[in-house]
């Protein structure tokens, strides 16, 4: 047997060390034409977040992820039509998520997870579940697109102890998907202004390039793996506090803040010596800080701005409270951060309030940012699939020298 000359590696053992970063921060780990983030601004292909913002709807930005470009008027209406008719949920999955009202209830288990289980099991029933093929994979985001908010809705119907809405087709036709989710979440058609709300948030949430959870998604369709396992992987990292667990965090934080200094603290200094205990015990304030954002996340203000402008006019809102407080106190604590430690809010920390302002259950926070992420994550692993390198990267060995057994 002749032995072929050793490839030369890419880079050199010496050069991968010279760019060692903890974290990856500052490392390019892929390539993507899906999105792009810096510290000046946010495109999703090719188009500015705040113009998304104010001109899109959810809907015709899940199009521009997924299929590619800014959808006709054709296109939308096919889209929508698509994503209508895919809403309902197979009997399995809502058999499951039946079956989890003891433990939802308990606390054993939370809305995260059961979503993340339930995107799994609708893997063993969709019919394109084993291709990676690019039609393929497009059906499937659309059905994931269409059916996470079904899942939501009917884990808190479960968990009010209230009929399934929608067990048949999802919810009501005439609602796009932000309206239809707040439907099937409480039986009652939301005000337009509140629907809007969630949609600009959908929007906001729709993509970040290579954040953690995206990365997460891209390294298991990177093992030609399939478009389920890389999302419900996609959800477990999304899950944590530190990446989209964030958003409700931000929210239990802020009870915490209410609770300890009272209502009436707001604007006082009890709120600053508060948030210098947290700073004197090193606590990480959640809502606040970013890898690429340093000097502020373009989201937060846009999603700051309409959430307060609900909660202004509405101290009778559908969580019982009158919820300006929310957003005073947020923005004292806000600006503790930014004067005492230089760190802006993320778009988790409007969220929290905004949410909340609309008695939306805080442990619902992180899965609804999944219904919308869903449509970032989806496109990068057609992205991945259509253009494979399996991820695989080196790290720095810090154990034993070689020794004898
Ligand atoms: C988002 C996050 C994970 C980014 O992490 P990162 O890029 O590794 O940031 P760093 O840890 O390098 O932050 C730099 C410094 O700011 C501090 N810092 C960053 N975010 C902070 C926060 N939310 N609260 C308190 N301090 C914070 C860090 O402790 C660090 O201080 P040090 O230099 O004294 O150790 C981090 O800011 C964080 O944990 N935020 C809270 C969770 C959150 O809101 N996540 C949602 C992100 S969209």
């Amino acid at each position: 047997m002749t032995t072929a000359a050793a490839k030369a590696p890419a880079v050199t053992k010496e050069q991968a060390e010279a760019i060692y970063s903890k974290g990856l921060e500052g490392i390019i780990a892929g390539e993507t034409a899906v999105c792009s983030i810096e510290q000046g601004g946010l495109w999703y292909r090719g188009y500015e977040i705040h113009d998304l913002a104010q001109n899109a709807t959810f809907e015709e930005v899940a199009f521009l992820l997924l299929e590619g470009h800014k959808p006709s008027s054709s296109e939308l209406a096919r889209f929508k039509a698509e994503l209508v008719s895919e809403r309902a949920l197979p009997g399995v999955v809502t058999n499951f998520i039946e079956s989890m009202g003891g433990n939802l209830a308990s606390g054993r288990a939370v809305p995260m997870d059961i979503l993340r289980s339930c995107v799994s099991i609708l893997g063993h029933v969709d019919p394109d579940s084993q291709s990676n093929e690019a039609a393929a994979g497009l059906r499937k985001s659309k059905r994931l697109l269409a059916k996470i908010p079904t899942m939501i809705g009917h884990m808190q119907n479960v968990i009010d102890g209230k009929a399934i809405i929608g067990r048949e087709r999802g919810g009501d036709e005439s609602l796009d998907m932000a309206a239809n989710l707040l439907y099937m979440m409480t039986g009652s058609k939301p005000a337009k202004e509140y629907a809007r709300v969630v949609d600009v948030s959908l929007i906001l949430y729709a993509e970040h390039d290579f954040n953690a959870s995206t990365f997460t998604s891209r390294c298991i369709a990177g093992t030609l793996s399939d478009m389920h396992g890389a999302v419900a992987g996609g959800i477990a990292a999304l899950k944590g506090p530190l990446h989209g667990g964030a958003n409700e965090m931000a929210m239990e934080m802020l009870k915490e803040i209410m609770k300890d200094c009272g209502e009436g603290a707001i604007g006082t200094k009890a709120v600053d010596d508060w948030m210098q205990k947290a700073f004197d015990t090193k606590r990480k304030l959640m809502g606040f800080g970013h890898r690429v954002y340093k000097n502020g996340d373009h989201r937060a203000p846009i999603l700051h701005k309409l959430g307060k402008a609900v909660a202004e006019k509405d101290t009778k809102n559908p969580g019982g409270h009158a919820a300006i407080k929310w957003f005073l106190l947020g923005e004292q604590v806000q600006k503790i951060m930014l004067e005492k430690k230089n760190i802006h809010p993320n778009v988790d920390f409007p969220c929290g309030m905004t949410y909340f302002t609309m008695g939306i259950p805080v442990p619902q926070y992180t899965p609804i940012f999944v219904a919308s992420r869903v449509t970032g994550w989806c496109a990068h692993i057609m992205e991945q699939h259509a253009n494979n390198r399996i991820i695989r990267p080196l790290s720095k060995y810090t154990g034993e020298a070689p020794r004898k057994w």
